[in-house]
């Protein structure tokens, strides 16, 4: 049996002296891992990006960045440690996420995602995302196509 969502993870905005944290996770994650400058961009210079860091037991163990522009977000990064993987650290992280877009009037959610990555298929699904498109030869490592996928936040419960 897996074991319970962890109820003590903390959610808090990551800033510059959490990439060390986050770039081990992102290079255990990804094929083509963002660079410590992506993230630093992220961090700095786009003002329409936002990134969010997971604590659990005074570790730093996911996070997940997104954009948001007018009444729509784009998830564009999200991943856990893989020791903590299954716990239910992303379902927080993308469950708080998903409520404060709501509490702030965002009426849609975008992704894109491998077809290949059922963890994330299955955990986007559970909140909502369904497949509206896809984009050939999307991801340039492997040549794969991405699933685009979209979740109507407005008036519904999840
Ligand atoms: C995808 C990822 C973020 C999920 O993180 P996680 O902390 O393990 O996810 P959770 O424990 O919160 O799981 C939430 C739900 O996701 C789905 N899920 C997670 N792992 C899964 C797996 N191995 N198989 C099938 N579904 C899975 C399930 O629906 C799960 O709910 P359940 O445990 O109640 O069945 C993690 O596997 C990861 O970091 N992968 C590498 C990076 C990545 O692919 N990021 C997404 C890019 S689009």
């Amino acid at each position: 049996m897996r074991e319970a969502p962890p109820a003590d993870v903390t959610l808090e905005a990551m800033t510059l002296e959490d990439l060390d944290d986050v770039l081990v996770i992102e290079r255990a994650s990804f094929q083509t891992p963002w660079s410590r400058g992506a993230f630093r961009y992220e961090l700095t210079q786009n003002r329409v990006a936002r990134c969010s860091v997971a604590r659990w037991r005074g570790r730093l163990v996911g996070y997940l960045c997104l954009w948001e522009i007018g009444h729509e977000i784009h998830v564009t990064n999200l991943a856990t440690h893989p020791d903590v993987r299954r716990r239910g650290v992303a379902r927080v992280l993308l469950g708080a996420v998903l409520d404060d877009a709501r509490e702030r009037a965002v009426t849609l959610a975008f992704l894109e995602v491998r077809p290949t990555n059922a963890e994330a298929l299955g955990l986007y699904e559970r909140f909502g995302f369904r497949v509206i498109g896809r984009r050939k030869g999307y991801y340039f490592d492997t040549g794969e196509d991405a699933l685009v996928m979209e979740a109507r936040l407005s008036g519904e419960v999840f």
